[in-house]
């Protein structure tokens, strides 16, 4: 870290983030709760909810220093997948949501290579975070993945690359911009676009053929915090001018979280020990962390 005048030891809570406007430093004071409850109230209606400017100005550019460093050791890969996050199938008419795909390219930046005093460490293991974060997503706790990649990720997407229209295999995501793109890398969401037990595939069908009228678009900025639901909320990244970086950070209901081999090779191109032990041991889980 090389732009706050902070040792690596302090919280970027006291540091980093503007308390008078996300006084997490004081659980129970009435601006905190009101602040879970607007979150509360967006996640119901849309999917989404985006506190703007969580991590203040002055530390932006600290920011995105940490995410620069270690954006080249990015593991990039190029697919072409479906809404539903798979190749597609023969099973299906040629113009079915199931086997429409759209080009995904981007890459991730494990935990392990983040340096140990980043401020999004630093906001990644602070209890009071994880404590606001379970709140605004109406869960008990949330406990960090063991895993020593997946745990805290960088996103990165360069000139060019995109997202398509896919749903998201994991319930909730938390994530934070750290470098804004020139230009493009927007994203866009169509809330609650499918239901339980209800694909909606007409619907899918008319987004993909271009109606953009259920989408709603958020023009992320450094330094905004997002919670996003996007089992059921389809959504994409516009693509890239320049780059664009963001750090999600992988929660999970029930502590001990770790992928699967297969799937984390996919993603981040390489494993640890642990993921093999885990996976020994028959404890892992597949789903995708990003
Ligand atoms: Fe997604």
């Amino acid at each position: 870290m090389t732009s706050t005048q902070t040792s690596p030891a302090d919280s970027a809570l006291e540091t980093v983030i503007d308390l008078d406007a996300f006084p997490l430093d004081r659980p129970d004071s009435a601006e905190l709760l009101d602040l879970i409850a607007a979150a509360r109230r967006d996640l119901a209606a849309s999917g989404c909810a985006c506190l703007r400017g969580f991590v203040q100005a002055t530390a932006h550019a600290a920011l995105s220093e940490e995410t620069d460093r270690v954006a080249p050791a990015a593991f990039k890969n190029t697919q072409h997948i479906t809404p539903y996050a798979d190749f597609g199938g023969d099973d299906w008419s040629s113009d079915h949501p199931r086997r429409r795909t759209g080009l995904m390219t981007n890459g991730f930046v494990g935990k392990d290579l983040i340096d140990d005093d980043s401020i999004v460490k630093s906001i990644y293991s602070d209890e009071r975070f994880k404590t606001f974060i379970a709140a605004c997503l109406s869960l008990d706790e949330l406990h960090e993945f063991a895993d020593p990649i997946r745990g805290l990720v960088v996103n990165v997407m360069d000139d060019g690359e995109q997202m398509p229209w896919h749903y998201d295999a994991n319930e909730f995501i938390v994530s934070l911009m750290t470098r804004r793109p020139e230009g493009g890398g927007r994203f866009d969401y169509c809330p609650d676009l499918r239901q339980p037990g209800d694909e909606r595939y007409d619907e899918v069908k008319n987004v993909l053929d271009g109606d953009e009228s259920p989408a709603h678009s958020l023009d992320l900025q450094v330094g905004d915090l997002q919670i996003f639901k996007g089992r059921y909320s389809m959504h994409r990244v516009t693509p890239v001018e320049g780059s664009r970086h963001t750090v999600l950070f992988g929660y999970s209901e029930m502590p001990g979280y770790i992928g699967g081999v297969e799937s984390t090779r996919i993603g981040y191109g390489r494993v640890t020990q642990a993921h093999l032990d885990a996976e020994a041991a028959g404890r892992h889980d597949d789903g995708l962390a990003g």
